[in-house]
């Protein structure tokens, strides 16, 4: 990590009110630490909840499902560059035959992960791919190996890549589309440690091994096979599957959830929380780091030209889901910590971009951390979208190395770091810079060095910030916490000087 903790600043901090002390904030402006990629900002909707039904899909008069343009308009708006389907634990119970032909033909199965709902397989492959069209994104399709055949893996990759004459392929014409869809990031399974078949390290690499020997290229389209990572710090499993199955592989899919509380007793209050509950999940959002960094060398040991992907598949918080919504739907609320945390998270990311090219929010619509939150025609875009939204400068834009003075935010007697960042030139030479501040209780004054260039003002600055820890948006009142202009950002004598207030994150143009 580049991050800088002087010994002096953590003394300072104790003696003085953090906003009397500045903070040093050096960005190298004449090197790159590498090209953030876009798929780094990616999403994930699972046949969960509301978050395909009564999510991106809506039921028009006549009882069809069909996409809501208010959803794809916001989303549109924010930049999807993939989307993950159909799961999660869904793709491994999902039969994608169930889900082609004649609407009224397809069978209505139970969705017995979550909520023992009725799944009526309206929304299939080409519903999907539809919408992958409207959003102009890029899909990642999961397949099913932990209740599935090889054959069936390799028949639905055939039904979607195969351009010329084969069985899937007159399937597909069969059912009105011609020409194939050409999909490449493939799942082979999800967390099949777990919901996707419970199964050991080494049992599944022999059997990503037999899964993606049949993932054949057709036409231009050849498989990107992603195998299932670890869950959070099982190093074990990494070591195991990328010995065994490495080769073949071409990314591995960590996943990990940040929690307040337990998996097992109360995850937490996504909206009562105290400053405890905010402190904590702060500070495990920031165990992220440690996690990239020992799956990287694990990793590394193995593809020391690092080929493989670490893909973080599915990330976000998760806390109790809302009192009164549906069980097993995963319902909850947004607010300005969960906004922050994503803050931190992407920060993270833009650490490790040697080795970490993609990852997903879990998820985009009225599930977990979700970007978008509905209710019957009304929808609001959650502290987490704005987030997302002050990070689109960063997309595609170099990373631009720093050295940063965190300070700390103690609490309790226990401290974490402070403050958090992510620096980079784009294309047009503008550089961006974001900080978080997550002390809820003091500004920090950050003065920016930037080595290779003299700042000569701020074009523009936006800031998320709200005096309540747990501000967040409502149906009735959509806009409470939304980016409002920022004027705290000045050049002076060549240096530039921040007023970070309190539970803030802002992004400035230079
Ligand atoms: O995102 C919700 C669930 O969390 C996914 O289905 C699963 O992969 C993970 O455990």
């Amino acid at each position: 990590m580049k991050y800088l903790i002087p010994l002096c600043a953590v003394v300072a901090a104790s003696l003085m009110s953090a906003a009397d002390e500045p903070q040093k904030l050096t960005v190298d402006t004449t090197e790159s630490s590498g090209v953030i990629s876009r798929h780094l900002y990616g999403h994930f909707a699972e046949h969960l909840g509301r978050g395909i039904y009564d999510g991106f899909w809506k039921k028009d008069a006549d009882g069809q499902y069909v996409v809501r343009d208010d959803v794809v308009a916001s989303m549109k708006e924010l930049g999807v560059p993939n989307l993950r389907w159909p799961g999660g634990c869904f793709a491994d119970y999902y039969f994608w035959e169930h889900g082609i032909g004649p609407k009224e033909d397809r069978p209505s199965v139970v969705n017995n992960l979550w909520g023992g709902v009725t799944e009526d397989n309206s929304v299939g492959t080409h519903e999907f791919m539809e919408l992958v069209a409207e959003l102009e994104t890029e899909p990642i399709v999961v397949g099913n190996v932990g209740s599935g055949t090889v054959e069936d893996m390799a028949n639905w990759w055939q039904y979607i890549n195969h351009p010329g004459e084969s069985p899937m392929a007159k399937l597909r014409r069969e059912n009105g589309r011609e020409d194939p869809w050409n999909v490449s990031f493939w799942g082979v399974g999800n967390e099949s440690w777990g919901c996707g078949g419970n199964m050991r390290p080494e049992y599944y690499a022999d059997l990503y091994r037999r899964f993606a020997t049949f993932l054949h290229s057709y036409g231009d389209t050849k498989a990107f096979r992603i195998a299932t990572g670890p869950a959070g710090a099982d190093y074990n499993w990494t070591e195991v599957v990328m010995e065994r199955a490495g080769n073949m592989i071409d990314g591995i899919d960590l996943h990990h959830y940040t929690l307040d509380g337990s998996w097992t007793t109360h995850k937490g209050q996504a909206v009562n929380f105290d400053e405890g509950g905010w402190f904590r999940l702060m500070g495990r959002t920031q165990e992220m780091d440690e996690l990239l960094t020992n799956h990287s060398a694990i990793m590394d040991a193995h593809d020391p030209e690092k080929r493989v992907w670490l893909i973080v598949g599915e990330w976000g918080t998760w806390h109790e889901q809302e009192e009164g919504s549906t069980p097993g739907f995963l319902y909850q609320q947004n607010t300005l910590r969960d906004a922050l945390t994503a803050s931190i998270t992407l920060d993270i990311f833009h650490q490790h971009l040697d080795r970490v090219k993609m990852a997903n929010i879990a998820q985009t619509i009225n599930v977990l951390q979700a970007m978008i939150l509905t209710d019957g025609e009304r929808m609001l875009r959650t502290p987490t979208y704005h987030t997302f939204d002050m990070y689109k400068v960063h997309r595609e834009a170099k990373a631009l190395p720093f050295e940063l003075d965190r300070g700390e935010y103690e609490y309790e007697g226990e401290s974490i770091p402070a403050l958090s960042a992510t620096a980079s030139i784009d294309d047009a030479g503008r550089i961006h810079i974001s900080l978080t501040n997550i002390d809820p209780n003091a500004s920090r004054v950050v003065e920016v060095d930037l080595k290779g260039m003299d700042a000569k003002k701020v074009r523009w600055g936006k800031i998320l910030t709200a005096d309540a820890m747990n501000t967040h948006n409502t149906f009735d009142a959509p806009d409470t916490l939304v980016p409002q202009d920022f004027s705290g950002a000045k050049v002076e004598g060549g240096k530039l000087v921040v007023e970070l207030p309190a539970k803030s994150l802002v992004t400035l143009e230079l």
